[in-house]
């Protein structure tokens, strides 16, 4: 899973959250993958973890001063030391201090002293992650070609709960891990669908269902990190990509995630279908707010047009993935589905599964392909079952 990271130079910037004790975890699993680590803490990181606990763990010394004992401290140095810089946790001020130089410590001097790509991972509270001020910091840290290591959404060491979480330690093991691995799908053109689609009934009412795109989204990502061009057809979700290869189309209902697909699909070289279609629509949207009269209502629904089935009858020599979520018969009913569709294989989805399935970062899923073998995964993160699916894509891709 992350044999891209022997001997890859890996150098860990950790600033002041409770989520720096991921940090010894997240060494440990760099050094168990044969990468060698440096770690550079800010001063407030301290209090939340000890650099002797680093500093063993990593076998190097820690950095935190840009001086002591009377001695500089190369930052110069260390910035070219390494292949990959990965600041995790980010907290809400060393986000501010990296995003306008504000070099007032050894983090912050390696970072701009640093050649390598730089990841970051911010952790904080939901309501300081949202605040435009972050966010801005964050969208000029992009726009500088450093890449975010996403936030998940989960309960928070204040007691709220929200986006925020630093991603654990084996999501950021497997973007770095993606990232050593890019090229692979360089020159490679993706269509992905992901989120839910709604659809309207009047004005202000609409029919939607409980996906929030993560799997998609997480495809797209894992797509771009290995180099791939990126479209992502997106229904209604507050989530969003970050990669700089990734196209977003924000689209809303079926009618038109099947028209932007379309448009999309004939230059690309394979596509990933993760979104949950609306199969049926109200066969009108009102022009006014529906007003209540009588006990009951009664709406007429109409088809939606498939767009797997579409893309499947189109295709030339792409490959397509298509999902499935089924209650009963799951292997039987996705055969069907896979050949009806003309797809070349099938993600299926375990409903049985806790932890898996809309919602969760974790999902547990199985292969099917056209000869009728199966491939059965444990319940991973949604990033890692990203990789399986490219993985087996690119067996596939010519
Ligand atoms: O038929 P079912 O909805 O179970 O098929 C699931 C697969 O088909 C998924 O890959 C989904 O994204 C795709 N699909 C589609 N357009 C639809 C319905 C499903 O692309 N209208």
């Amino acid at each position: 899973m992350s044999e891209n990271l022997k001997g890859k130079k890996i150098l860990l910037g950790i600033s002041g959250s409770i989520a720096a004790y991921k940090a010894a975890s997240l060494t440990r699993l760099f050094i168990k993958a044969g990468a060698e680590v440096k770690v550079i803490m800010t001063p407030a990181s301290t209090s939340f973890i000890s650099p002797l606990t680093l500093s063993t763990l990593s076998k190097n010394p820690v950095w935190s001063e840009v001086s002591s004992e009377g001695s500089w401290n190369n930052h110069v140095d260390l910035g070219l030391w390494a292949d990959v810089m990965i600041i995790a946790p980010a907290t809400a001020a060393t986000l501010a201090k990296l995003a306008n130089g504000i070099c007032d410590n050894m983090l912050v001097a390696v970072y701009l002293s640093a050649r390598c790509p730089v990841f970051f991972a911010p952790a904080m509270d939901v309501d300081m992650w949202h605040h435009p001020t972050t966010q801005q910091n964050v969208k000029r840290l992009l726009s500088y070609e450093n890449k975010l290591i996403p936030v998940e959404v989960g309960e928070l060491a204040s007691g709220l709960s929200g986006e925020g979480r630093m991603a654990e330690p084996e999501t950021i093991i497997t973007i770095t891990n993606q990232y050593f691995d890019k090229g692979k799908l360089a020159g490679k053109r993706i269509l992905i669908t992901a989120g839910p689609t709604l659809e309207a009934l009047d004005p202000v009412r609409f029919l939607g269902n409980r996906s929030s795109g993560k799997m998609g989204i997480a495809i797209a990502e894992a797509a771009a990190h290995r180099g791939a061009t990126v479209d992502l057809v997106l229904g209604p979700t507050h989530l969003r990509p970050y990669h700089s290869n990734v196209n977003l189309h924000k689209v809303e209902s079926a009618d038109e995630m099947y028209t932007k697909a379309l448009e999309i699909f004939d230059s690309c070289d394979a596509a990933v279908l993760a979104a949950a279609v609306a199969d049926y629509k109200p066969e009108t949207r009102a022009d006014h707010k529906i007003k209540k009269s009588g006990d009951h209502l009664t709406i007429s629904f109409v088809r939606t047009p498939d767009i797997a089935a579409h893309l499947g009858k189109r295709k030339k020599d792409q490959i397509i993935v298509g999902f499935a979520m089924e209650t009963k018969d799951e292997k039987d009913n996705a055969l069907v589905k896979m050949e009806k569709k003309n797809m070349d294989f099938i993600v299926l989805n375990s409903l049985n599964e806790k932890g898996a399935g809309f919602q969760h970062d974790t999902n547990k899923v199985s292969f099917i392909f056209r000869d009728k073998t199966m491939k059965d995964f444990s319940l991973k993160l949604k990033t890692e079952v990203a990789e399986d699916i490219l993985d087996e894509l690119l067996k596939k891709l010519p």
